[in-house]
């Protein structure tokens, strides 16, 4: 998807500045057809250019993607960490389900925060469990898109 990152910022020490990775898992290409009781109108062109507003009001550059599959969403956090500054990830279903996603952000070692549009804690047993929760700094969700917001 669209990567936010077109100008060239640099930090007050003149080297580069890196963006923050913004990683959505599977079915968030849905958003607005799916279960808009759970997780509203928005779409993910939606979410992704509320993500580049806020982003861009903090001076912070990002890039924005979503995938559908476990290999590629593991290969993202893997390229973040020598390219991002930092990972903001919904796992969506593989937050509940994945070791080797856990795995993943473990190894890369780099500032993390887990989101969800939903508050998985008020939903089934099944979603209260997560794999990323151990090894992301910090988690946020139940407040719809501004949960990335809040994470940015
Ligand atoms: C979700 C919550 C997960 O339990 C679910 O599998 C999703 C979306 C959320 O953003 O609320 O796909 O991560």
């Amino acid at each position: 998807m669209t990567a936010y990152n077109t100008t060239n910022h640099t930090d007050s020490d003149g080297s580069e500045m890196k963006p923050i990775y913004i990683l959505n898992g599977p079915n968030l290409n849905l958003l607005g057809l799916r279960e808009p009781k759970i997780y509203g109108q928005e779409t993910i062109s939606d979410l992704e250019a509320r993500c580049a507003a806020k982003a861009k009001s903090l001076g912070q550059e990002i890039v924005f993607r979503q995938t559908n599959t476990e290999g590629e969403l593991i290969g993202w956090v893997h390229e973040a960490q020598s390219k991002a500054c930092g990972i903001i990830i919904n796992g969506a279903g593989y937050t509940h389900t994945s070791v080797a996603l856990h795995d993943a952000l473990k190894a890369v070692n780099i500032p993390t925060v887990e989101v969800h549009l939903s508050n998985v804690y008020a939903r089934e047993p099944f979603r209260h469990h997560s794999y990323i929760s151990p090894v992301a700094h910090g988690v946020i969700c139940g407040f719809g898109g501004q949960s990335y917001e809040l994470a940015l």
